[in-house]
């Protein structure tokens, strides 16, 4: 036995009659990632140990000891004083060695009655269940500074598309407001998601549980978890919930991608409705011309990066066999990234909307493009008795006409609208201008302002 190596690695090495090759450990490592537990890992050990004493499983004594070192461990870590080491693999490793470092023979008790394979499942829950309350609210921010922009905006008109072509008018408020309705799904999503994030672990030990008396419910209330998982191989081996979690995460990414691209198309001198304040934009190095939108540009790439995590956290649990196996460790580094890039994406996309400049002008320019107003004179032609069809044949060889002329619908004379419907009358000009298509639309989800005006305060209101 090489007697150098038995004192390094404690966890296992008596076991073994070599070391791992530096390369190995380099690859079976993930302190270096998955330290940022470390505050999870600690909160769960003291619980853990909590519940061990309380059992008669180890002393006060030593529940008073761990407690003590855990508390000098985390002023180590807030103070980067720790040294994480390599040798000692990952986060678990150096906090139980450190710990045992500082109080001796409890410390080498904390283990009792579980496994790393709980410990790391309680510390991602609860990683992930602290991400979820902060992304949840960065989605509230978000939000409310959405609706910022819908009120200022609720009574500017823009053409609304559908296949990139001018469809009908709507404002501006409420195409915002439809990203508000998004953001308040994905907020659910993550809500919902958390129950199933919020159950314990701890207990399953390595796969069947142990056979020390410990009370499971006790540490699942100290943590705050809503309850236990009931089946010890169910609770070690899945990341369901982080898969899960990243699915809600790459929704979240799919709706800032759209609203990027949409930026983007706005921002684009050669539409020019928005532009957005420079300390989102950089100019490039060779034409002194530019202001390129970077920060939706690159939220619609980042989205990419959190769709592959998605894929790649199934893709990891795809044919595992029961229970834990180390492919899971290979969970950490998406799922953080997944975190991180949702939360920094939400942050800035936060303060980009307060930067946003709208030009009314364009966009009413726009709107009076591409016969904006076609279905309003077909409605109206309805409300005057005739067939939908038959008024959309009507409105359609008027259009004809239009592009012939190169006018719009609201250019054309009365008596020369009259030619593709005797119905026509001299009020059609009402239903023809922007202002009276949007104020039409007046019901429920609708874009008249007295509509979106309603629709900003409902939102407001689930928001206080
Ligand atoms: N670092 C490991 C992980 O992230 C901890 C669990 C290790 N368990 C084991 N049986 N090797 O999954």
């Amino acid at each position: 036995m090489t007697s150098q190596f038995s004192k390094k690695s404690e966890a296992w090495s008596a076991r073994f009659s070599e070391p791992v090759s530096d390369l190995v450990k380099r690859y079976t490592a993930s302190v270096f990632f998955d330290n940022r537990m470390a505050s999870v890992d600690i909160q769960a050990s003291l619980a853990h140990a909590e519940m061990l004493s309380a059992q008669n499983i180890i002393s006060p004594q030593d529940y008073a000891d761990i407690e003590r070192g855990m508390r000098i461990i985390s002023e180590e870590i807030a103070a980067g004083q720790f040294v994480w080491q390599l040798d000692l693999e990952d986060v678990h490793l150096n906090i139980e060695k450190r710990l045992t470092e500082l109080v001796g023979d409890a410390g080498k008790r904390l283990h009792t009655g579980r496994s790393r394979n709980d410990q790391v499942a309680t510390d991602i829950r609860l990683y992930v269940r602290a991400s979820i309350d902060n992304i949840v609210e960065l989605l509230r921010d978000f939000r409310l500074a959405l609706l910022d922009l819908a009120e200022k905006n609720s009574e500017t008109i823009l053409p609304g598309f559908t296949h990139m072509q001018v469809a009908q008018p709507i404002t501006f408020g409420h195409h915002i407001l439809a990203y508000v309705e998004m953001f308040g799904r994905d907020t659910e999503r993550l809500i919902d998601c958390r129950k199933r994030v919020n159950r314990l672990p701890l207990g399953a030990a390595a796969l069947a549980g142990t056979s020390f008396p410990i009370d499971r419910e006790r540490v699942a209330r100290t943590l705050q978890f809503e309850e236990v998982c009931f089946n010890s191989l169910d609770a070690v081996s899945d990341r369901d919930f982080a898969i899960e979690f990243c699915a809600a995460a790459a929704l979240i990414m799919t709706h800032i991608s759209r609203m990027s691209e949409e930026l983007i198309i706005w921002m684009s001198p050669r539409v020019g409705f928005i532009d957005i304040a420079d300390r989102f934009c950089t100019g490039s190095s060779i034409m002194p011309q530019k202001k390129n939108p970077d920060v939706p540009e690159l939220a619609r790439g980042k989205t990419g990066r959190v769709n592959g995590n998605l894929i790649a956290l199934l893709t990891l649990m795809k044919a595992q066999p029961l229970a834990y196996n180390k492919d899971n460790q290979e969970d950490k580094e998406p799922l953080f990234d997944t975190i991180d890039t949702v939360i920094d994406s939400l942050r800035i996309f936060t303060d980009m909307a307060g930067g946003i400049t709208v030009k009314a002008d364009a966009m009413r320019a726009a709107a009076l493009q591409g016969y904006a107003t076609a279905t309003d004179l077909a409605d109206y032609l309805v409300k005057k008795g005739l067939p939908f069809r038959d008024a959309h044949e009507a409105v359609a060889l008027a259009v004809r006409n239009c592009v012939a002329l190169n006018c719009d619908l609201s250019d054309m004379s009365l008596d020369t609208l009259q030619q593709f419907s005797n119905l026509i009358e001299a009020d059609v000009f009402a239903v023809l201008t922007l202002e009276g298509s949007i104020a039409a639309r007046d019901h429920l989800g609708g874009t008249a302002p007295k509509q979106v005006k309603w629709a900003i305060q409902r939102v407001r209101g689930i928001l206080q």
